[in-house]
């Protein structure tokens, strides 16, 4: 089995350095999809999705097509939306309900978005391998979301976004 060594601070600085200059969700989402996606090793799926009003609604991500929308307390993803709360699922096939857009898919991370106190989307990663994501991949995960989720708080209609948390 491969090693996975991540430098965490290094990779969040990056993150922190991409959003610096930049206030466009979409262009920082797809941003951070890619360095996630080209920093960890063994995944086959990182990105987003954003709460569009009973729903989730799939934004920019790196892999294969995926679906595009979750309702509210389905899947690993509307789970973490309906609880707010950081899933993590070490074996899909165990988590009812599971959602799977890519069979590769063996074990998942989904981290909400929260910006004012209310869920305004998730970061959803997969990868092809069971019991991938250790608890410091987890902690470097919910870093880079709170990073992305900072920017949230920038844009003005950041306030009207998602569902209290
Ligand atoms: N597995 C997710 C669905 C999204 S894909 O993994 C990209 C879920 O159960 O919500």
């Amino acid at each position: 089995m491969k090693r996975v060594s991540v430098d965490r601070d290094l990779v969040v600085a990056q993150a922190e350095s991409l959003f610096s200059d930049e206030p466009d969700p979409i262009a920082n989402a797809a941003n951070l999809s890619a360095l996630i996606f080209a920093t960890f090793e063994d995944l086959n799926w990182a990105g987003f999705y954003f709460v569009r009003g009973e729903e989730l609604v799939l934004g920019p991500f790196q892999g294969k097509t995926a679906c595009t929308r979750i309702a509210h307390g389905r899947g690993v993803c509307g789970t973490a939306w309906a609880q707010a709360k950081t899933i993590v699922v070490p074996d899909v096939h165990a988590f009812p309900g599971h959602i799977a857009c890519d069979s590769a898919s063996e074990s998942e991370v989904v981290v909400p978005l929260v910006v004012a106190g209310r869920v305004c989307g998730v970061l959803d990663i997969d990868s092809p391998r069971k019991g991938r994501f250790s608890d410091d991949d987890v902690a470097t995960l919910e870093r880079l979301a709170l990073a992305y989720a900072r920017t949230l708080a920038r844009v003005p209609e950041a306030a009207t976004l998602g569902s209290e948390a």
